[in-house]
């Protein structure tokens, strides 16, 4: 765990723990502020109490097998970032699938590329197997996270047309890869 300023807010990194399913809430009012405000993520639904709570379960097991590193930011005791890495599995389980987030109001002050870095760093260290290339899907036009991808060095390597529903239309997806 570490504390660190972006712009001018404190913020702590730390990893997922098991204590943390003693706070569900914490993590439903982040990923329901992302829906809120139909962020260019897959979920698109309220989430429960309930459905946090299993959603974290599943989540700390995959971490305790080594099959996925989490990293979060919290200011204030609100959680305001995340990001993961998951490992695919049999042949592909050379590759890991990152997924990120980060709040409203604590975007464009580097806390997207140090969740990223400091990820990568971690499934470098605690996957098992050690991953060979992160991968990750972003939606054409998210260009905050195409800029912050490319600027990670990850190159754009497949487009699935017709592949995510955003605002009433049919949008593409763009796969990207980074060599690790
Ligand atoms: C994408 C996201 C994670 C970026 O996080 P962030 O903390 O704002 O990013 P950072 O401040 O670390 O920015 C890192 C780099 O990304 C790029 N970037 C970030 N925001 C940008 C913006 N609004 N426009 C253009 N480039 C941007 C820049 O290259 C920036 O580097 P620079 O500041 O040196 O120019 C954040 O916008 C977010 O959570 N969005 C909603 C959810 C989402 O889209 N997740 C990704 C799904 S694939």
């Amino acid at each position: 765990m570490e504390t660190r300023i972006f712009g001018d807010k404190k913020i702590i990194i730390r990893k997922l723990t098991p204590s943390d399913v003693n706070q569900p809430e914490k993590f439903q009012k982040f990923v329901n502020s992302l829906i809120a405000e139909d962020a260019m993520i897959l979920m698109n639904t309220k989430k429960t109490k309930k459905d946090e709570l299993e959603w974290l379960k599943r989540r700390l097991k995959e971490v305790k097998q080594r099959k996925a590193v989490y990293l979060i930011a919290e200011n204030n005791k609100e959680i305001v970032g995340t990001c993961n890495i998951l490992l695919e599995r049999e042949r592909s389980n050379h590759i890991g699938g990152l997924g990120i987030a980060v709040k409203q109001g604590f975007r464009g002050i580097g806390l997207g590329k140090y969740l990223m870095e400091n990820s990568i760093k971690m499934a470098k260290a605690d996957l098992r197997p050690t991953p060979k290339i992160i991968e990750l899907g972003v939606y054409e036009g998210n260009l905050p996270a195409i800029a912050l991808y490319k600027k990670m060095g990850f190159k754009p390597v497949a487009k699935i047309p017709n592949s995510v529903q955003y605002k009433g239309k049919l949008i593409v997806k763009i796969i990207m890869q980074l060599e690790i």
